[in-house]
């Protein structure tokens, strides 16, 4: 039995790897394993013999797998360091700067202005790009013969022959996504909406689509002054000028009551605009206290809720802070252009992160 034990001993020590071992471990105290058919000859055995021989026997299987399973733990330790070593990477060496594509000023910017309304608990809602004509006008107190409708160059879709109702518009604006939210959510609520709208306009500033995003908060107490203040947060975080000064000019909408136009400080100098200095004014957007025939067209009731609402146009304020001249050139899809303005698409604008690098 002695030599038993130790011929196997010496066996698990030497093997090499896994598979040994188990070969090893099969030789032995497998089925057929030497141990094994020791165990049965017990059977044979008398009482006395027995009794003496049993425990030894299974102690020596006992020893022999403890020593099998230690020898296999420390061949996988071996294995591991030895894939540790192996498949080592250097992660603070710099990425390499190989560039699939950019990611446009358009989303850039509406990314920054997500993160900077998410962080004043504002949530981002959506409406539909085809709209009904009385989501798009009528709800927002721009009744048929209103001026307004002329003077946004609407696009009407196609109209079935017979069909008499009023035809479906690309939308003019993001206001009516007021609505959708309202009728949907109800108050109070807390939204921005960006996205793309439609007018059949061209030059320098203006194309067939550009983006705006809106903005409507609803509560019981909410006043001008609330809208005040979370225009100039979002002003001085976005163009990262703390401090900016603001400027409210009574103006009207239909869909506000007072109006107001927000202008911001800016300076030209040497044909060179900026941002958040010197006594110039630059109107950045439309916002006022939202109607109360708007908040009845969503369903709120105005003697119990009221709030502000703005709209502003995402690439105009993209055009301003990346000083980009032109605006059709957002839409031509021109390689260079889009290498030269675009952002690299690993980096995405937070707050804490940095919004723009
Ligand atoms: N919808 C307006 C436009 O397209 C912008 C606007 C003005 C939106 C005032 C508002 C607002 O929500 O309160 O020109």
């Amino acid at each position: 039995m002695d030599d038993l034990r130790d011929k196997y001993i010496r066996l698990v020590a030497e093997a090499g790897d896994e598979s040994a071992l188990e070969d090893l471990r099969v030789q032995a105290v497998g089925k057929k394993g030497e141990i094994s058919l020791k165990m049965r000859e017990l059977g044979k055995m008398s009482p006395e013999e027995r009794q003496v021989m049993g425990p030894k026997l299974n102690a020596l299987k006992d020893e022999i797998n403890s020593a099998l399973s230690a020898k296999k733990e420390a061949l996988e330790d071996v294995a591991l360091d030895e894939r540790l070593r192996a498949e080592w990477l250097d992660v603070t060496m710099p990425a390499r700067d190989r560039r699939v594509g950019t990611i446009h000023p358009v989303s850039q910017v509406t990314e920054e202005v997500t993160a900077i309304f998410a962080d004043m608990g504002f949530a981002v809602a959506e409406g539909p790009q085809v709209e009904s004509d009385w989501h798009n006008f009528d709800a927002l107190n721009i009744p048929g013969h209103h001026p307004a409708r002329a003077e946004m160059d609407t696009f009407y879709m196609h109209r079935a022959e017979g069909d008499n109702r009023p035809p479906h518009v690309l939308r003019t604006h993001t206001s009516p996504v007021q609505i959708r939210s309202m009728e949907q959510q109800g108050a109070p609520i807390r939204i921005i909406c960006p996205g793309r709208v439609y007018r059949a306009d061209y030059d320098q500033t203006h194309t067939p689509m550009f983006h705006q995003v809106e903005g409507l908060a609803l509560d019981k107490d909410i006043s001008m002054a609330n809208l005040k203040w979370v225009l100039e947060e979002f002003f001085a975080a976005f163009f990262e000028v703390d401090g900016i000064k603001t400027r409210f000019r009574a103006s009207h909408f239909p869909f506000t009551e007072p109006s107001a136009e927000v202008d911001i400080q800016c300076s030209w100098e040497d044909g060179q605009l900026k941002i958040g200095e010197g006594d110039g004014w630059l109107e950045v957007l439309g916002s006022g206290m939202v109607h109360p025939k708007v908040l009845q067209a969503g369903g709120i009731d105005p003697y119990e809720y009221q709030g502000f609402a703005f709209g502003m146009g995402i690439d105009r304020i993209a055009m301003l802070k990346y000083g980009i001249p032109d605006l059709r050139a957002f839409f031509d899809s021109d390689l260079r252009w889009l290498r030269h303005y675009g952002f690299a698409s690993l980096d995405v604008p937070t707050l804490h992160g940095g919004l723009s690098r």
